[in-house]
Formats: C-alpha cells, structure tokens, sequence
C-alpha cells in the first residue's frame, strides 16, 4: 500500500535531490525505494517484490510485518511515549529482566540507541572501570583488523577497516589493532586448534609489549561480519578470554549482529562457555522495527561504580533517545515472537540447510571459500584459486546485482579494506523456510555461474 501521496517520478527525484544515503557513491539513477514488506519479502515502488536474504541490514530476524509489534509499539506510545532513562519506566526495566536471562549470566544494562553508541558506552565503562578500581593509566582498546563497531568517533576508531576511516582520520587516540583469525587466508598450514592458539597468542604479546597496565579492553565479535565472515576457530575465543583474564583487560563482546539468534545461540558467544565481562547488542533485539541497543555490563563490574564518596563515580553518560520506552516496548515483544516461534532452534537446524546449500557452490573455480554459522553465510570469491586473489569489487558487485535481478537481496563486505571487499554475504530473517534457503541458493548458483564463466 502507498504510504504517501506522491507520485513515483515525484518520490525519485525528491530523494536524489535532498536524501544522503549511507555507503552510496553519487548516482544520477533512481535509488531503489522499498515500500513495503512481509515475512521475508519486501517490495519496491515498481511494484516488484525480493527475498530479503539480508533482513535489511543484518537485523529484521523475526520477519517483517508482525501485527503484534505495531501493537506494543502505539500501546506504550498511548500510555507513555517518553521519558529518560535517567529516571525509570517500566519497559525498560523489563526488558533489562528479559535480557538478563538471555544472556544467562549476571549483567546490568545500560540503553542507548544504536550499535555504535553501545560500544562507546562499552569503551567508556571499561576506562572508568579500570579508574575506579585505582588503574589509571589503563586506557588502551584493542579490536582487530576487518572488524566493524560502528560509526561514531570511538567505535570507528574501534573498527578495523580503513576505508571507512580514510579521511576522516585522526580518530581516538589510544585504539590498537591486531590480526583477525581467518582460516581461510593467514593459518598458515596450523592445525584450527594451533592456529586459534596462534591468534589468541598475539593478542597476549600485544599486550605485553603495550605494557598491560595500559589496556583498558579487547573487544571482539564472535564472528566478523561486515568485514567478510571471518569465523575463528573455536578455541579462540576462550583462548582470549584466558589472556584478558591474566592481565586485567576487561572482555568485551559486539552482539551488534552476531547476537538474537543469528548464529544459531541466543548470542554468538554462547558457542564457547565462555561468559565475557562487557556484551553490546542492537539489531535483532528489535528485529529494526525500532532503534535500540544496550551494553550488558557484569554487575560485579557495576559495583566499582557505586563509590559515594566519589562525586564522579557514576557513569556520566546520556542519550536522550537511549533506552525509549517504545523501543523497550518493541524489543519485549519482538523477543517474545522469537521465544514462542522457537526461532533460535530454527536458526541453528535451518542454518545448517542454508550453509550445506551454500557450500555447494564451491564447484565454482571463483569460489574460495564459504563459511559462516547458523543463518549468517560468507562467500569469498577468487579470481585465482591457487593464489586467492581476490575477486574484484567490480565483478563481486555484479553478482550481488545479478542475484537483485533475479529475485534475491544479498549482501557484500563493501567499503572495508582494501583487495579484500570480496565476500557475499547472506543474513536472513530467522523465519526463513526451507524452500526459501533454495530461492536463495538457486538465485546465488545462477549468478555465480555466469560471472564464473566470463
Ligand atoms: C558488529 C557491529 N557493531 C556495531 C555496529 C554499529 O551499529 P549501528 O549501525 O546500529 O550503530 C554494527 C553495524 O552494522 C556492527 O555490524
């Protein structure tokens, strides 16, 4: 259904004129104007329809169109529609229980309204943390190459990727980076056991090379995503978890995507026992239906922050949106589907369908590799096997164009480091059925297939 009164010519020309859109390079072409959407499908203002094999940007995982969600949303926007999180409000606060359990450990949860505000929330906790416990001096973050968390000043100085810090540099003093595991490309003939061992051992020598009583944290996503699906092997995360433990440095983990069922878990670290000391989750917490996000802090961590005597000792952090009592609202309810429809089990039983399908596209000499856990798919592509170098950004792109045409949205790891913007990637809603793992995988083999044969 048309939401506004416009005309098609009148709604393209409208936003080439005055809408600046993310990661878009200047066109003089219509942009494409999705207009609505339903389960897995969304439909443009031509009137075509695609499968969502990215779930908008790696978060709508219940689906869209859920009735029920709208409902949550104009109910607390009738009873209340705002108040800050300065004081209390009910959403929030159960939400906070609902999460809690989520994360099956003992956390306390501060709200913001996006991925890059959590991690800001989650670096400046770790700072402060380390001051209130007397350790001044330890400031230092460390992230790796490859790695996304997001936009702002200190989660891109967090990030990994060059090419979306060229120009915009200098960033935040302080952010140091080392290798992200990727089997694929740098093990190097180790076993995955030694190879993890190998990554985890970086992480320890960086740290004591910077001299440990200068390192705040290590953050980390369980798998990374944006920057092309690097899985690492896995004893590496508890590999890490054991090194930040000996020196001090404070765990810090970016759900941003990987938690809500994506990888099969509830949240991505849950495949390692390991239970880290900072959690930042955004996306699939409100499927997108509304911008949340929240840093779970160990609540024996929250304890440093409780000094009275100390006028400072509170965390000293707002965002007037943060934590909005209609988000809360939507994110209860969006959790509540994902609880009833079983989705977790659904990612994980119907991810192994999604990568053995995806898999067979191996058969292709341009395919290097595919990988990923439960719904969240890579596939790197080679212009040389032998060699693997990589596929070019231009012939990466008409795939994914290729695949649009033929019905399918997926994604690529655009814009991050140079040579290696060369993996599609698939994220879909959790809802997705079986035959729609096939719509996906056929439309993905066609347009393989003929890049490959060029
Ligand atoms: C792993 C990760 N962390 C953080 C962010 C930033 O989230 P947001 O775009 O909501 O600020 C993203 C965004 O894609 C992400 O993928």
């Amino acid at each position: 259904m048309r939401q506004v009164e416009d005309s098609r010519e009148q709604i393209y020309e409208t936003d080439k004129e005055r809408v600046w859109h993310a990661l878009a390079p200047h066109s003089e072409g219509n942009p494409w104007v999705v207009e609505s959407a339903q389960g897995v499908y969304v439909t443009d203002l031509e009137g075509h329809t695609y499968l969502d094999a990215m779930a908008g940007l790696w978060c709508v995982n219940v689906g869209y169109g859920h009735e029920r969600i709208a409902k949550a949303a104009y109910e607390q926007m009738r009873a209340m529609p705002f108040y800050p999180l300065s004081a209390a409000h009910v959403p929030a606060t159960k939400l906070a229980a609902t999460l809690s359990r989520w994360l099956g450990g003992d956390y306390r949860f501060f709200f913001n309204n996006s991925g890059s505000e959590a991690n800001e929330t989650a670096i400046k906790v770790a700072r402060q943390y380390h001051a209130q416990m007397g350790q001044h001096g330890r400031y230092k973050v460390i992230s790796r190459y490859r790695a996304y968390h997001g936009s702002t000043m200190g989660a891109l100085s967090a990030t990994g990727q060059h090419q979306r810090k060229y120009l915009y540099e200098p960033l935040a003093a302080g952010f140091l980076h080392i290798q992200p595991p990727d089997p694929y490309r740098l093990s190097g003939g180790l076993s995955l056991d030694e190879y993890g061992k190998a990554c985890a051992r970086e992480l320890d020598r960086v740290i004591q090379w910077e001299g440990s009583e200068t390192i705040s944290a290590f953050i980390m996503e369980p798998i990374i995503t944006g920057g092309g699906i690097l899985v690492p092997p896995d004893n590496y995360l508890p590999e890490v978890a054991d090194v930040c433990r000996r020196h001090g440095v404070l765990l810090i983990v970016d759900e941003v995507i990987s938690g809500f069922g994506r990888t099969g878990k509830r949240f991505g670290f849950q495949h390692s026992g390991v239970m880290p000391d900072i959690v930042t989750m955004a996306k699939g917490m409100t499927s997108g239906y509304a911008p949340l996000s929240a840093t779970a802090v160990a609540a024996h961590l929250y304890e440093a922050f409780k000094d009275t005597s100390d006028p400072n000792a509170h965390l000293r952090q707002v965002n007037t949106f943060g934590g909005h009592p209609v988000s809360c609202a939507v994110a209860i309810e969006n959790l509540n589907i994902m609880d009833e429809l079983d989705l977790i089990a659904r990612s994980a039983a119907l991810g192994d369908v999604l990568q053995r399908r995806l898999k067979e596209l191996e058969t292709y000499e341009i395919v290097g590799d595919v990988r990923g856990r439960g719904l969240l798919a890579g596939i790197e592509l080679v212009a040389n096997r032998e060699t693997k170098e990589p596929l070019s950004p231009l012939r990466v792109k008409a795939i994914v164009a290729r695949t649009k045409s033929l019905g399918v949205i997926v994604g690529r790891n655009g814009d991050t480091v140079a040579g290696l913007n060369n993996v599609v990637t698939v994220s879909p809603p959790l809802t997705i059925a079986e035959n729609e793992i096939d719509q996906i995988a056929e439309a993905l083999t066609t347009a393989i297939a003929e890049e490959n044969g060029r």
